[in-house]
């Protein structure tokens, strides 16, 4: 029986036993099978990490930039035009005119040169890569013909089986989930995933600052609604005495700061100025950790004044209350400031509450104070930011470079945690340093790695 099994285990091969001298015993293996390509494998291994390279969302947003450059630039050239219209009266105000018209034709082109050809090369790309996609596909099927004892092709039939049951299984859940309580319903609906990215741009200072943040202010002055607002963390990836702002996304885009820079100190640090990256701007007014001070600051933009909001005692600052993965940490990530449809928020950490997770409602009003506070029970160490939404806390961690996940939330309408969100963010760079929602646009703006970025939030 049990040479039978043995024989039929190992039937491409044949054991031939031959009389040997003395004692000894000795086995002849003879392979019938023709031996596996392990060399082919490798080049479509090869082959497949470079078509994955080549292929990334950087591709798309390139075109993206150069039509968001266009759009800013083509509105001014029609102003130009009509200027020279109106003063064509055949003297020098006219040449002159004429003289800036032709310099924004010749920049209009250049735009347009390079979006053909980078229209041109994603089509060859994408023509090249369906051929190597289709190449690789055949070559895998040749290779499963080395497959003789069906292992390969049983573990398909399972995993096809697999996913059908997961996909039964979430079924079940999506017809039980109207008997749950709704977490964090708002007027658009509840959170489901995000897409994107959508908008990423190197920004004005390409790579020049690591750690910053940037956005749309959700309560803005009249005529200043499609501004942004960007802070870089200027001295020692730190610190930082002012906010830089834009009049729309394509001069972000660009590089072009028509308002420019309004100035909280002309040194920096100094009291009161910006420490770490996780600042938001809110009703004109800049809200960050001071520096060197357990407090949230408000900077108002319009008299240039600060206002400051002790947090409570015990509160982790200077960079002792950090948001951390496994590889590092990252300094000076104490205090994170948030906006969502309700105001603004504080997120933080107490030794009380043993460097878990603390947040607090920030009122406004002359001065601020500070409103409800709410203790959860996630470590602040195992998290890389947080981010609120209707409401609700929601967290990251560090999945690898590519990946960070939106793992946990806290409701504060219901206090219930839950520790299964399961969204995942795309990343351009490896690092998310600050990351807040914005409700006007219903978008998550992220700093990562001198990068800004941004994700479209999808309601169900
Ligand atoms: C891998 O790519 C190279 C160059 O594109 C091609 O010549 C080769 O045939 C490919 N190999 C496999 C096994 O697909
Ligand atoms: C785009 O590029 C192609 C190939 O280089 C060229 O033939 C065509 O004239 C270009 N179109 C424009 C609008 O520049
Ligand atoms: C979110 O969207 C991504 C990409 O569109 C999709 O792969 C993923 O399954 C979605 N996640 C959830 C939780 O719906
Ligand atoms: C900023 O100051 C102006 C003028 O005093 C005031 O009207 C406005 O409410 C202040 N903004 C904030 C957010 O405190």
């Amino acid at each position: 029986m049990k040479l039978y099994v043995i024989l039929f285990l190992y039937a491409p091969f044949t054991l031939t036993k031959q009389a040997a001298p003395r004692d000894s015993c000795v086995c002849e293996l003879t392979n019938s099978e023709q031996e596996f390509p392990h060399a082919k494998l490798d080049t479509v291994e090869d082959n497949v990490s470079k078509c994955i390279t080549n292929i990334t969302p950087k591709k798309v947003l390139e075109l993206e930039s150069l039509l968001l450059g266009l759009e800013r630039r083509l509105p001014q050239l029609q102003e130009d035009v009509s200027i020279l219209e109106r003063e064509n009266d055949g003297e020098l105000y006219g040449v002159l005119s004429l003289q800036v018209i032709e310099n924004e034709m010749t920049d209009i082109m250049e735009l347009i040169q390079k979006l053909n050809s980078t229209m041109l090369g994603h089509q060859h790309l994408t023509t090249r890569t369906t051929q190597q996609v289709e190449g690789l596909k055949a070559e895998m099927e040749e290779l499963e013909k080395y497959d003789s004892t069906q292992v390969v092709k049983s573990q398909k039939a399972n995993r096809i089986l697999k996913r059908d049951l997961d996909e039964c299984k979430n079924k079940n859940q999506l017809i039980t989930q109207p008997t749950n309580h709704p977490h964090g319903q708002c007027s658009h609906g509840q959170f489901v995933n995000i897409t994107g990215p959508r908008v990423s741009t190197a920004g004005e200072y390409p790579g020049s600052y690591k750690y910053g943040a940037w956005g749309r202010d959700p309560k803005p002055q009249a005529g200043k609604e499609s501004w942004f607002w960007v802070v870089m963390m200027t001295s020692n990836n730190r610190h930082s005495n002012y906010v830089r702002l834009y009049s729309s996304l394509s001069s972000l885009i660009v590089g072009v700061s028509g308002p420019g820079n309004i100035m909280i100190h002309s040194s920096n640090p100094a009291t009161n100025t910006i420490q770490g990256p996780n600042v938001v701007l809110y009703g004109e007014a800049l809200y960050y950790n001071c520096y060197n001070q357990d407090a949230v600051c408000r900077f108002n933009l319009t008299t240039k004044t600060v206002t400051t909001l002790r947090l409570p005692e015990g509160t982790r600052f200077n960079s002792k209350g950090n948001f951390c993965h496994l590889e590092e940490c990252y300094p000076f990530t104490d205090l994170d400031l948030a906006t969502d449809e309700t105001g603004i928020w504080v997120i933080y950490t107490t030794t009380k509450d043993f460097g878990n997770l603390v947040l607090s409602k920030v009122l406004e009003g002359q001065p601020p104070t500070l409103g409800h506070t709410w203790h959860t029970s996630l470590y602040k160490g195992g998290v890389t930011n947080t981010f609120m939404l209707c409401g609700v806390l929601y967290a990251t961690r560090y999945v690898d470079k590519q990946i960070e996940e939106i793992f946990y939330s806290f409701d504060t309408a219901t206090g219930v945690e839950r520790f299964n969100i399961g969204v995942f963010i795309n990343k351009m760079a490896p690092n998310i340093y600050a990351l807040n929602y914005s409700p006007v646009d219903q978008t998550l703006y992220t700093y990562s790695d001198s990068m800004m970025i941004s994700y479209k939030v999808l309601f169900g």
